[in-house]
């Protein structure tokens, strides 16, 4: 105890030089802790739905956010969700807390659903899964596991454009961002000669992002054997894959389909991350239910890297909710309920694909001159509709529909009834 006193008080002067520096601190400060805290942007999503709801037209539309709608734009229920959510309740379930990992019906199931039940490397037990906080939080969890243990170049290769949060996803963790071409402005398409050029030029070693389906805000999907080509210079260059699934079964309306790319990875024996979202396909996005993945070399590393993402979560969220995980988890382990869930999923991606149809013919009866086929050809939830950011400005301003200045169209916001008036409003503004 004599000894602390004694290197405490030899430690006083110091102290006394840095609670005068705090002082005058306080002094400059005005009054407030927080005084010199800068105001930052909105959202730029969220922030249209927030200019929305303050809008008195009649008219308006919210193309903005991408959440799915039914025909009357209303917020959309699965049938398959429903039932589930009535099982879970006359189970009288508790509220303890979850593992770490989480719901281990849910994430087992999650995993299955991209890799396919006959996948060799899942019965092989290569995978490292954990639930997480939907696909944000999925992609968190990879992106801090990267953060920590990865020994090659620190860097992410984003395509271009990407979904804006993957950015300060990454650089909130440490890890430096770039950018690989994807969209081709001139066919509002994929510029895969371009794309292909710049990632044989990305160093060995590095981290590049992929969607594996519906890529947000493009709605621009490689064909299957262009991710064929893909994964070989993946391969070829050793970059090190993560894979961004947030759409699985909405692209095209079969969950198989639409995994063909993380199947293909697998398949060829890369190592991997994956994150999953159920926000669009549940239609659970309150709910937070995501899964993320390791696809490793072999069942000992995948026992070791879920050791370490485990104590990654644990100071992050300590463990994941339970009430979609529990809804996902019943939905997938039920053959019959599935089927059900598997016809909700094709009946939003074919409204989706029908509405795409209608808003294009509509600009075509309006006597559109422009080209407006990559309406149709792009897939998921977004059209990358190639209005300029002073065309979608107007569109907002004299229309009064809402959407990003990047021209993302979210297609799930577009019914039978405001697709004519859709369609008016982008004829008049690209006259
Ligand atoms: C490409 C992509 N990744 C991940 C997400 C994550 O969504 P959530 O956190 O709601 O599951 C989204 C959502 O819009 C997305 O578009």
């Amino acid at each position: 105890m004599a000894n602390i006193c004694v290197k405490l008080n030899s430690s006083i002067a110091p102290a006394s030089r840095i609670l005068g520096n705090a002082v005058s601190i306080t002094s400059q400060r005005n009054s407030s802790w927080w005084s010199d805290v800068k105001m930052g942007p909105p959202d730029a999503i969220l922030g249209v739905t927030e200019a929305f709801k303050r809008d008195q037209n009649p008219k308006k539309i919210n193309v903005g956010v991408g959440a799915y709608r039914d025909d009357n734009g209303k917020p959309f229920v699965l049938p398959s969700v429903r039932t589930a959510e009535e099982r879970i309740l006359a189970k009288h379930a508790d509220h303890e807390y979850a593992p770490i990992v989480g719901v281990p019906q849910f994430w087992a199931s999650a995993i299955e659903l991209a890799l396919g039940a006959d996948s060799q490397r899942l019965k092989a037990k290569h995978n490292a899964t954990v639930q997480a906080i939907s696909g944000t939080g999925a992609l968190r969890i990879g992106a801090a596991f990267l953060s920590k243990f990865w020994k090659g170049n620190r860097e992410v290769y984003l395509p271009a454009p990407t979904w804006g949060n993957h950015i300060p996803i990454f650089e909130h963790c440490g890890l430096k961002v770039n950018k690989y071409r994807y969209y081709d402005p001139k066919t509002c398409g994929l510029d895969f000669k371009g794309c292909l050029e710049d990632i044989m030029k990305i160093p060995e070693n590095s981290i590049i992002l992929l969607h594996a389906c519906a890529h947000n805000p493009t709605g621009v999907d490689a064909t299957p054997e262009q991710w064929l080509e893909l994964c070989n210079v993946i391969k070829k260059k050793k970059l090190y894959p993560y894979l961004d699934m947030a759409y699985q079964g909405f692209a095209s309306g079969d969950v198989d389909k639409d995994a063909t790319a993380v199947r293909l990875f697998e398949k060829e024996g890369l190592d991997f991350c994956l994150a999953q979202s159920f926000a669009k396909n549940m239609g659970l996005y309150g709910q937070r239910a995501g899964a993320f993945s390791m696809i490793c070399s072999s069942a000992e590393e995948a026992d070791r890297v879920l050791s370490q993402i485990k104590i990654l979560i644990r100071p992050m969220y300590s463990n994941p909710p339970l009430h979609g995980a529990r809804i996902a988890a019943e939905i997938l382990n039920d053959p019959e309920l599935k089927a059900v869930w598997l016809k909700d999923v094709k009946g939003m991606a074919d409204r989706i694909i029908d509405v795409r149809a209608k808003l294009k013919n509509n600009l075509i009866k309006l006597g559109s001159s422009r080209p407006w086929d990559h309406i149709t050809n792009q897939i998921g939830m977004f059209c990358y509709s190639g209005l300029t950011p002073e065309q979608s400005e107007r569109l907002t301003k004299d229309f009064s529909v809402y959407l990003t200045k990047d021209g993302r169209i979210s297609m799930a916001g577009v019914t039978s009834k405001n697709v004519e008036y859709l369609a008016h409003g982008m004829h008049e503004v690209t006259k």
